[in-house]
């Protein structure tokens, strides 16, 4: 299974505010992007507070696998083939849904980390949004991210403002 991770970053390496909130410092056309790339794909995955924090929609044909270390918390919530609370590592994650051919990265931060640790993904869509946010949620709360393992294959501007979106594949 192909692991493809999608985040929006501000300037100074955040990826929310100090009050959890991305919409408020995100552009619309990084807005729009994130939108367009859920629906092209059937499996995502996601740490809790970002769930939390997440407007809660499930879609028919999509799977969203939150996770936890307290699934039970969640119980009451799951809905079949749609929505599910696991407590697992990333490797029993893909593991678990290898049957499927891609899933879509979705945060946060310590779930990129993680996932990034265990060598489980292989593209990225780091969307760079020109914000300044001083303090929030880091893009990877114990270190920075080293670029030298991927390859940008595009970078595109989004807008007039300075948002750029790349796509990185892992170098083989
Ligand atoms: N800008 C963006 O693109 C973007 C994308 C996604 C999220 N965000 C923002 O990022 C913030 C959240 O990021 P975050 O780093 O604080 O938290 P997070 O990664 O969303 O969630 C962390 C939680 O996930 C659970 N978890 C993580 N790994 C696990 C594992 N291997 N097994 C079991 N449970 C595991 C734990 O939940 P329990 O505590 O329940 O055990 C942990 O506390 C939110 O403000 C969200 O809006 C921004």
């Amino acid at each position: 299974m192909k692991i493809i991770l999608v985040a929006a970053i501000s300037e100074d390496g955040f990826i929310a505010d100090s009050n959890g909130k991305v919409k408020t410092w995100t552009s619309k056309e990084d807005q729009k992007f994130f939108e367009d790339i859920k629906s092209r794909y059937t499996l995502m995955v996601m740490g809790s507070r970002t769930y939390n924090l997440s407007p809660k929609k499930p879609t028919a044909g999509v799977l969203r696998v939150v996770l936890t270390r307290e699934p039970e918390v969640y119980k009451s919530q799951v809905i079949e083939g749609q929505l599910a609370f696991h407590n697992m590592s990333p490797t029993a994650f893909a593991a678990a849904y290898k049957n499927y051919d891609a899933c879509l990265l979705l945060g946060g931060g310590l779930v990129y980390e993680a996932f990034l640790d265990a060598g489980l993904v292989d593209e990225m869509y780091l969307t760079k949004e020109p914000a300044i946010l001083g303090e929030g949620t880091p893009f990877l709360p114990n270190k920075s991210l080293n670029l030298s393992r991927w390859r940008s294959v595009s970078k595109k501007k989004l807008n007039e403002d300075g948002t750029t979106l790349t796509h990185y594949i892992l170098k083989k």
